[in-house]
């Protein structure tokens, strides 16, 4: 029987431990402040920032919008960062990707203060992420929700096979350093990758972040395996559906995260935890 993994179910028990920490920093007079910066009106991103301003509220996180139109420029967007990077009530930025147009979202990241990076997206923290080095340093949130929710359910990843689709600056590269971390051995398959089906059948976990509907499908996956959907598509009917098309035969798959309530409840959950941690590291 396959098991479902529970993303909002977790997400919540992070939730709440968060809203506790925050409670613990107001007891010293201290407020964590995220700034988030959305260019354009992307739908997509519109919803996941209007999720993100409604979960700082609900935790009692201070939070700031800054709005760009789509025909801003870089420097209007560096400008910002610099003054957001010198504001004492700001310990986390984010820039909402994707950038339109002709924007450059690697220049734009890289003058974010690697301190109040919250994505995790800057070279010196992707950096450290991939040198395992120790201390403290932001980390992508959807790749650390994904570990969260693995560690959750108590799937092993020591000397496992696991199969990453999809080598995105968001996803699959800081997932690759973070199983590599947790000394899985992993492999990352993207569009060039000739027949995905030798690689995801003998995996243990598959892990799959295209943002296409139909990537893979329950005969791709090993008997038991584990699946973690991390897309976020939608169908003719404007439903939500991830990026794994499952059969009726699910019996194959050991765990599977569902899309919704898998893995999109936990990116926002990490954010907000990591928002407070970043505050609590400032000490
Ligand atoms: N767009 C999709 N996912 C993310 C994310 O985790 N962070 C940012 N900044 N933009 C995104």
């Amino acid at each position: 029987m396959v098991e479902r993994i529970d993303g909002r179910v977790v997400a919540q028990l992070i939730n709440q431990a968060t809203k506790q920490r925050v409670e613990h920093l107001a007891q010293q007079g201290r407020t964590p402040g995220l700034a988030v910066l959305i260019v354009g009106e992307n739908p997509a991103s519109e919803r996941y920032v209007r999720m993100k301003e409604r979960q700082a509220q609900r935790l009692g996180i201070h939070s700031e919008l800054y709005r760009f139109s789509a025909t801003t420029t870089e420097a209007a967007i560096i400008k910002q960062i610099n003054q957001l990077n010198e504001n004492q009530k700001i310990n986390a930025i984010l820039v909402q990707a994707p950038l339109p147009g002709e924007l450059r979202f690697d220049r734009i990241i890289a003058t974010i203060a690697p301190r109040k990076d919250v994505d995790g997206f800057h070279p010196v923290n992707v950096g450290k992420l991939f040198l395992n080095l120790p201390g403290n340093y932001p980390v992508a949130c959807t790749p650390l929700g994904i570990m969260t929710l693995l560690n959750h359910y108590r799937i092993p990843l020591a000397g496992k096979q696991v199969v990453v689709i999809g080598r995105s600056a968001i996803v699959g590269k800081p997932l690759l350093a973070l199983l590599l971390n947790a000394n899985a051995s992993v492999s990352i398959l993207h569009q060039q990758t000739i027949n995905l089906r030798t690689y995801t059948k003998n995996a243990d976990v598959v892990i799959v972040a295209t943002g296409h509907s139909g990537t893979v499908t329950t005969a791709d996956f090993k008997q038991g395996a584990c699946v973690v959907d991390v897309g976020q598509n939608l169908d003719q009917d404007q439903h939500l559906i991830g990026d794994v098309a499952y059969d009726d035969e699910l019996s194959q798959v050991g765990f599977l995260t569902p899309v919704p309530g898998g893995v999109g409840p936990m990116t926002i959950a990490m954010l907000m935890q990591q928002t407070v941690a970043m505050c609590e590291w400032e000490e």
